[in-house]
């Protein structure tokens, strides 16, 4: 059978699966027949790419239990990788608990939250994190990780490097407060500084109001949010930078490193709005990428290697993608698509 994948992904690219399997119990993942080249994981699809034909069989996470733990002060909250997470979110604050509300309005799942550490507003799901169980594909067994072992970063985890491949993650706890501590030090958020009574349910509101007014709605136009990741650069490359250009957008980073807005750089090189058949720059964020209506999987890719070389040409600067782009055999990096 030929399952299409359209609407298994937010960038609303078609691709095709021999496989589907819907998973909703450990007795659900395949037991002996685990192939890396031919399994791959799918959430809400939401930071994927598909080029081409997708993996001969795609996982389904539909797994959706959720459960509070009191903690004395703070509440911990066991939720399994298939509850949407701004579902999640919003049933935290509904219950009267904090800690999430920065993270409003992120399509996809929770199990796929801890792949790249999402982040969005000043906090990082690992700023969260307490464990998570992941299922290991290759020895079917149930694998506890701490946050050591998750090797959190700028959205990256373990489970994007070669090792990391082989493990489904089935269910993620997470710390919430029981009293509001707001994280206002984000630039969007500076002015809820000065609001009286300030509540949790005050800064997802500024969340879902600035992402909105910025981001497009993938149900509207396709999209997987950012394109490609902030990049990091070095001391001398920045004041280099600098000199040329004193209006750049950059945060400072641990280790005399610096980040810059790639959406800036994108923007920068004139090419906000930007369209090429039916790929395109969105028009009040450059860092994403859209389809404007059948865009191939590949058309996307022309376009973000056609950006990748023009920032590179003006700042010197190489773009890696943010979301994952999905070849027959899973993940391939934007050179491999021919
Ligand atoms: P998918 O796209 O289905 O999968 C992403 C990757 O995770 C794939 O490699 C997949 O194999 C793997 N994966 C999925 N589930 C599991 C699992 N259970 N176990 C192991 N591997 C798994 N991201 C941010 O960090 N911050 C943002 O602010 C943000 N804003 C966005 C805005 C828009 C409009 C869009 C469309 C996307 C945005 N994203 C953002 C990106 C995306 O929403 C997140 O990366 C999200 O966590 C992806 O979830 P998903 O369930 O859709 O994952
Ligand atoms: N900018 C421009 N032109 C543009 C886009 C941005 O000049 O077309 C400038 C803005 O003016 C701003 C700066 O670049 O000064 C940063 O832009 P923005 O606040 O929109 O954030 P971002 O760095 O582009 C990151 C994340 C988003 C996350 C927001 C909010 C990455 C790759 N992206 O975007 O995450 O929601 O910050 O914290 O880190 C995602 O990962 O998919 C995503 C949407």
């Amino acid at each position: 059978m030929n399952n299409n994948l359209q609407a298994f992904n937010t960038f609303g690219i078609s691709s095709s699966t021999a496989n589907l399997h819907h998973v909703r119990k450990l007795s659900d993942f395949p037991s002996d027949s685990y192939d890396p080249a031919s399994w791959f994981i799918l959430g809400g699809g939401s930071n994927v790419l598909f080029v081409d034909e997708a993996p001969e069989h795609i996982l389904l996470l539909e797994n959706e239990k959720i459960l509070y733990l009191d903690r004395g002060d703070e509440v911990h909250v066991k939720v399994q990788a298939g509850v949407k997470w701004h579902e999640l979110v919003k049933d935290t604050l509904a219950r009267g608990y904090s800690g999430l509300e920065n993270l409003a309005l992120i399509p996809g799942k929770v199990g796929a939250a801890p792949i790249q550490n999402i982040g969005a507003y000043g906090v990082e799901i690992c700023d969260r994190f307490v464990s998570l169980t992941a299922w290991d594909l290759k020895k079917s067994e149930l694998i506890e990780f701490n946050l050591k072992g998750c090797e959190f970063d700028y959205r990256d985890s373990f489970f994007k490097s070669d090792k990391g491949q082989s493990y489904c993650i089935w269910e993620v706890t997470l710390r919430l407060d029981k009293h509001f501590e707001p994280v206002l030090g984000h630039q969007g958020l500076i002015a809820l500084k000065d609001k009286p009574d300030l509540t949790a349910q005050d800064v997802f509101d500024s969340v879902c109001e600035i992402r909105s007014s910025k981001l497009p709605d993938p149900e509207i136009t396709g999209n997987a949010g950012s394109f490609f990741k902030n990049p990091l650069i070095d001391m001398p490359q920045y004041s280099d930078l600098l000199r040329r250009y004193p209006n750049i957008v950059a945060y400072p980073q641990k280790h005399k490193m610096w980040k810059l807005a790639a959406g800036w750089l994108i923007d920068q090189c004139g090419l906000k709005g930007y369209r090429t058949g039916n790929a395109g720059v969105h028009d009040r964020q450059a860092l994403v990428l859209v389809n404007h209506g059948n865009a191939t999987g590949t058309e996307i890719v022309n376009l973000a290697r056609y950006i990748q070389d023009k920032v590179f040409e003006q700042f010197g600067v190489k773009l890696e993608p943010e979301v994952n782009i999905i070849g027959k055999q899973g993940k391939i990096s934007l050179d491999d698509v021919t």
